[in-house]
């Protein structure tokens, strides 16, 4: 066992093997763990608790985290039956059908007030943290790996603390965190960060050594995906976006290099990104959530010069690519946690232009970002509504229409909302780009039909709001109530939203 992972002697005699570990955890309790999308959450220990609920052992937990988290956590934990409550983010197959059969329960909360609301007591006592790390200092200090996410949250209020040192995660990511925690109301102060790039905590989270009461040596790695191809609509999409922001330079709204670029994750995000890494844009910033490989080739190309996120959640090429190189990204990756990198305050003062997706779009600029025919989880809000109440300018991406054309993503009404027409600027489909900004909702629906619903929509949208305008002559937001609720039984019925 290596002491360069566990620099404190005395922690030494905490190594036990991951069963051993597991058995803090019992029926009933609440656990807080490490873990941000696949990247940086706790392997051997969940697989060990698993393995007991599979046995026959009646166990139930309520799970909090940074975000989704991999197959070990929260698909092992599915499948095995344990989640009681569940928050604030996921992306497992397994636990959102549980999710929507009412198996578990799942508060979607925005991702920076998640720790702060365990951190105020909203979520009850944590009885247990497990964290994953790349060492633990001399005072018990815990050295993340490639997420932050809420790990300190929960090591400050956890009554016990588990570390899994994770043998698979380069000692060399030491250095790129940047732990701060808020204090809570009415003694919050101000945080500190003026530009991007300020480091304003420290590289562990503080941790009380008599807290860690197991120390488990990990070689799962991260379950890092690999990325799909950018498609022809992602492309188009990039392509609208990127001719938008250079038409804001020249009228004076953007300067040269832009704002922090804040990108959600999937293809299009990916294909923004890459986008811009082919456009004339350059010394760019980013304050974001997660770095992914776009973010990556920007830095290799030298037109971001930092990442701010809280995530480092890489391709299986891209790992190989960061791990490579880490000295060379040393300086240019900040990890932050997610109460800091998706902090209002911060999104507001920076001024971070926002980018994230869509499911459906309504005529007004209302978006649903989370239930399928607004009904069916999907994943959750993320950290889209922290950055898009906030941002300096907000765009939603999405493709115009969804399942081969049967469905579309422009809507006469969403049917559930996650981001309203008070907050969302800018939409972008493959079709085209509606700026909403200085419009009025009838000034809005007429772009929003015409840049970027699907011709095959155009007409029926039109005439929907067309006789909504002829039978509420008086309206500020015209609708046909029922008829905009029915749009979506459309599909329901016929298997198309189009008539037949
Ligand atoms: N109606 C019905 N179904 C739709 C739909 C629509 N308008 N639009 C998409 N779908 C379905 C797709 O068919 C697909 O279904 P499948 O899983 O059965 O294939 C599913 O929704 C996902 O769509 P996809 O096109 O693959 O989208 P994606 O991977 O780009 O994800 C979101 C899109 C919105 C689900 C995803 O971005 C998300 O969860 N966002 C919220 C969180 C967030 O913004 N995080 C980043 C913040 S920093």
């Amino acid at each position: 066992m290596s002491k360069e992972r566990i620099r404190n002697q005395a922690l030494l005699s905490k190594v036990v093997s991951a069963e051993e570990a597991a058995a803090y955890i019992k029926d009933g309790m609440t656990v807080g763990t490490s873990g941000f999308t696949p990247a940086g959450y706790p392997k051997c220990v969940p697989l060990a608790v698993a393995k007991r609920a599979e046995a026959g052992e009646q166990i139930r937990l309520n799970l909090y985290t940074g975000a989704s988290v991999g197959k070990e956590l929260d698909g092992a934990w599915a499948k095995a039956g344990i989640i009681n409550m569940r928050m604030p983010y996921q992306t497992n197959g397994d636990l959102r059908n549980l999710i929507n059969s009412g198996d578990v329960k799942y508060q979607d909360v925005h991702l920076s007030q998640s720790g702060q609301q365990v951190r105020e007591g909203f979520w009850g006592k944590i009885d247990v943290a497990i964290i994953e790390a790349v060492a633990i200092t001399e005072d018990g200090g815990i050295i993340p790996s490639t997420s932050a996410g809420n790990s300190n949250v929960y090591v400050e209020m956890a009554e016990k603390v588990i570390i899994e040192v994770n043998t698979t995660q380069p000692l060399a990511l030491e250095g790129m965190h940047d732990i701060y925690s808020p204090l809570n109301p009415p003694n919050r102060k101000v945080i500190p960060i003026e530009k991007s790039d300020d480091r304003i905590g420290t590289p562990y989270i503080p941790c009380d050594p008599s807290k860690i009461v197991a120390i488990v040596m990990c070689d799962i790695p991260d379950d890092c995906r690999p990325l799909g191809d950018i498609d022809e609509d992602s492309k188009k999409i990039s392509g609208h976006l990127i001719d938008f922001l250079e038409s804001e330079v020249k009228a004076g709204r953007l300067p040269e290099n832009l704002l922090p670029l804040q990108s959600g994750v999937g293809s299009v995000a990916n294909a923004v990104l890459a986008g811009i890494n082919g456009s004339r844009f350059e010394n760019l910033t980013s304050f974001t959530e997660v770095l992914q490989d776009s973010m990556l080739d920007l830095i290799d190309s030298g037109k971001i010069k930092t990442c701010s996120c809280t995530s480092v959640t890489l391709s299986p090429d891209g790992v190989k690519r960061f791990y490579d190189n880490i000295d060379f990204y040393k300086d240019k990756v900040i990890i932050r946690p997610q109460e800091i990198s998706n902090n209002p305050e911060m999104a507001r003062r920076l001024g971070v232009l926002t980018m994230n997706t869509a499911i459906e779009v309504d005529l007004y600029a209302n978006v649903n970002s989370t239930h399928i025919m607004g009904t069916r989880l999907m994943n959750g809000l993320g950290g889209s509504g922290d950055f898009t109440r906030n941002g300096y300018m907000t765009f939603f991406t999405t493709v115009s229409t969804a399942k081969n054309g049967d469905i579309s993503s422009i809507v006469p009404m969403v049917s559930h909302h996650d981001h309203t027409e008070h907050e969302v600027m800018i939409i972008v489909t493959e079709q085209g780009l509606a700026d909403c900004r200085g419009t009025n909702p009838k000034q809005r629906a007429k772009k929003i039909i015409e840049n970027c619903a699907h011709p095959d929509y155009r007409p029926m949208l039109q005439e929907y709001f067309d006789r909504a305008q002829k039978e509420q002559p008086n309206q500020h937001t015209p609708h046909l109530i029922s008829e905009a609720l029915s749009w979506h039984d459309r599909f329901n019925k016929t298997g198309s939203m189009k008539l037949k």
